[in-house]
């Protein structure tokens, strides 16, 4: 595997097109909006420069690094790639729509992979000419920093697709962990009552920092809400009220009004300049 295709050019696939260029790999990248196929280079190398700046990068590295991403029109551009990862919306209907359109442009062996947080892949694969080659990489968030990818099989995928998932991203570094496809895989599913506790005593009148002060300092990297705003508080939601359906709306899962209030109000964090904490709160741990 020499090319590989990311199609959605948010917080997610833009920071895996970078890891798996950073190995090496020539990415195929695409978003299905034109502002964001248009400013991924510049947010990319924005993102770099830092690192160039602390000579942690040479701007030789960078300059080929961002020479191995090429941003295409759209998936049809995208057949050369033996690896597709989606890092689009978090609704399973779109998902399956892309996987469907990539099923035409990708060779038969190809391999494609949703990097849902919640959703199941089983049922992202129904209705799939070739589901056997469906499978979950579920990167973290900040992916270039964070060292875990979820690997996710449904009952159908391929011994085959799977190892070869796991061998280009080990080979950009990751530690690749095999989850069970169920919803939250392992880390969202242990999360949600970490967020949830923290949602309950603001509910209770106490405020994002200092529940975030008080769990940093008991040795945590960043707090409850620190968190939210960097995965933003959007995706976060979505990521809860999925798995409250799955699971019958088991009380662990609960969705709590104030996050449904935040997203409503538009302040979902990081990617919109304001969220539950100061945004300095909530920056990127530090890449190195
Ligand atoms: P985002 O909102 O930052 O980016 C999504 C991008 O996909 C946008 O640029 C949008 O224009 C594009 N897009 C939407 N529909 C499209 C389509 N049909 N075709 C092509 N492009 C399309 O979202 P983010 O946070 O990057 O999340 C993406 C996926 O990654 C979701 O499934 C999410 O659950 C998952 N995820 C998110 C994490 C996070 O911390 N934000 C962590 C791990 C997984």
């Amino acid at each position: 595997m020499r090319t590989l295709a990311v199609i959605g050019l948010g917080t997610m696939g833009l920071g895996i097109a970078q890891t798996y260029a950073a190995a090496g790999f020539d990415v195929l990248a695409t978003d299905a909006v034109p502002a964001a196929r248009d400013s991924a280079q510049a947010r990319l190398r924005d993102g770099l420069r830092p690192r160039v700046q602390a000579g942690k990068l040479t701007e030789g590295a960078m300059e080929a690094l961002l020479g191995r991403i090429t941003v295409v029109p759209d998936p049809e551009a995208m057949g050369t790639a033996s690896l597709a990862i989606e890092a689009i919306v978090e609704k399973i209907g779109v998902k399956r729509g892309l996987f469907a359109a990539l099923e035409t442009v990708m060779a038969p062996d190809a391999v494609l992979a949703t990097n849902t947080s919640s959703l199941s892949v089983a049922a992202m694969a129904q209705g799939l000419a070739r589901p056997e080659r469906l499978l979950g990489l579920h990167f973290f968030n900040p992916a270039p920093v964070m060292k875990l990818v979820e690997l996710v099989a449904h009952p159908g995928t391929a011994a085959d697709a799977l190892s070869r998932a796991r061998q280009v991203t080990e080979a950009a570094g990751k530690t690749v962990i095999a989850c069970p496809d169920r919803p939250g895989f392992i880390v969202n599913r242990c999360a949600r009552p970490f967020y949830g506790e923290a949602l309950a005593l603001l509910e209770e009148g106490r405020s994002p920092a200092e529940i975030d002060a008080a769990m940093q300092a008991a040795g945590y990297r960043l707090g409850p809400f620190a968190l939210i705003d960097l995965v933003g508080a959007d995706i976060n939601l979505a990521a809860t009220e999925s798995l409250a359906t799955a699971m019958d709306g088991h009380p662990r899962y609960h969705v709590f009004d104030v996050l449904r209030r935040q997203v409503a109000s538009g302040d979902l964090g990081r990617k919109t300049g304001k969220g539950f904490v100061h945004p300095q709160a909530s920056a990127a741990p530090p890449q190195d």
